[in-house]
């Protein structure tokens, strides 16, 4: 994959209005190659009856005939934690048989990721794009978080940005081992020398806001200290119990507060007066046995909500968007229409993207061809594998 993944320069926006369909085009779909098209004719202005026509569609490389099958915009996940090695089996396994999760399970894959070397890291986060471009992904974010110290923060980023402009400093996602009597001090590392050595390759800055991690004010020391450098804000926020997570999300107007399964009344009214996104990852609620968040409850108050796999060794062993799309319609009151926006302009607003997530001139032609008649059979037809063709920039990759 390499830097294929990269994409425009991000631009920033509010929310937009919805993409243009979820089921996109089908029958004769037009994948137009390397990016915008050259305009050809235009918005007519309006005649005698005052009447604007539609433009005719654009001039295109490549013409697809999709035989009635459906095109979708590829998925945005705009939370994956990918730089990492080994895996969390056993603690997986025990959780099955009862046992609770905990933010603590994440030093088990701090230990594994500092042994492994650059090209074992590398080798992995490869593996895993793969593995979301053959599931229709087209737009990743990758976090670092699994070194926890200077130089593991630094080389997790810096092989991350190998493959996605999308980087996140997520040096706060818990007191490294060596911090554990001295999380003050972590704080100041994590805001000072680990930040200035991981700014260069990192585009946000998150911080896990929970219990057994960072509290309110460590998580806004962290996220200042990053926008000072810069970095955009976005959080882990309200995962595993109420918090001040979403409020400070809100506050300092980042583009997402991830997880909000645990929503008060206050922060739901919160989210939908902002611009931050709401981003549900349903994949850590099934694989630790949660409950799951409640989107309806967002999308009724105005909330942007955004859906994404959270990828990682812990809690959402998952790199499947159409895994997540089925979930939410399943158990989270999402619309399948819903939650195939959610997973693409959804994340793409996440992302504070207008060039991704959506099929129009002048986006990016990432394209997901799906064995299907409608994008509702990721959420009919679950477990089953539908992605029939991938376009990134209008290359074909599947
Ligand atoms: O988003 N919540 C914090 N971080 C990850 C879990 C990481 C882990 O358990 O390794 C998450 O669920
Ligand atoms: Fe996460």
């Amino acid at each position: 994959m390499g830097g294929a993944l990269r994409g425009r320069p991000p631009r920033r926006d509010r929310r937009p209005g919805r993409v243009d369909g979820p089921g996109g085009l089908n029958a004769r779909a037009r994948a137009a190659r390397r990016g915008p098209p050259p305009a050809r004719g235009g918005c007519e202005a309006p005649g005698a009856a005052g009447v604007v026509r539609a433009p005719p569609p654009p001039a295109a490389d490549e013409a697809v005939d999709a035989g009635g099958r459906a095109l979708l915009p590829g998925f945005v996940d705009s939370h994956a934690h990918l730089v990492f090695a080994g895996d969390r089996t056993a603690e997986f396994n025990a959780r099955m048989s009862g046992r609770a999760y905990g933010a603590g399970g994440i030093r088990t894959t701090v230990a594994a990721t500092r042994a492994a070397s650059d090209a074992e890291l590398n080798a992995n986060l490869t593996r895993y794009l793969a593995e979301m471009l053959r599931q229709g992904t087209t737009t990743v974010e990758v976090k670092s978080g699994y070194g926890l110290s200077t130089a593991d923060e630094a080389r997790s980023l810096r092989i991350a940005a190998g493959h996605t402009e999308e980087t996140t400093y997520l040096g706060a996602h818990v007191v490294a081992p060596e911090y554990a009597d001295d999380p003050a001090g972590y704080v100041e590392l994590v805001t000072g020398e680990m930040l200035a050595a991981c700014a260069p390759y990192a585009r946000w800055v998150d911080v896990f806001c929970e219990r057994g991690a960072f509290d309110g004010d460590q998580a806004r020391a962290v996220l200042t200290a990053g926008l000072a450098q810069g970095l955009q804000p976005r959080v882990h926020a309200n995962q595993l119990g109420h918090g001040p997570g979403v409020q400070l999300a809100v506050e300092l107007g980042a583009a997402s507060a991830d997880h909000c399964t645990h929503l008060t009344d206050a922060d739901v009214a919160a989210l939908a007066g902002s611009t931050t996104v709401a981003t549900l990852l349903p994949g850590a609620e099934f694989s630790t046995r949660a409950p799951y968040p409640d989107a309806r409850r967002l999308l009724d108050a105005g909330a942007a909500v955004a859906l994404s796999t959270d990828c990682n060794p812990g809690s959402s062993f998952t790199s499947s968007m159409p895994f997540c799309v089925a979930v939410a319609v399943r158990e989270m009151g999402m619309t399948p229409d819903e939650a195939v926006h959610a997973a693409t302009a959804g994340g793409a607003l996440a992302l504070r993207r207008t060039d991704v997530g959506r099929i129009a001139p002048g986006a990016r032609a990432d394209l997901h061809l799906l064995d299907a008649p409608s994008h509702v059979h990721l959420a009919y037809r679950p477990g089953v594998p539908l992605t029939a063709a991938v376009w990134q920039g209008g290359v074909r990759r599947l």
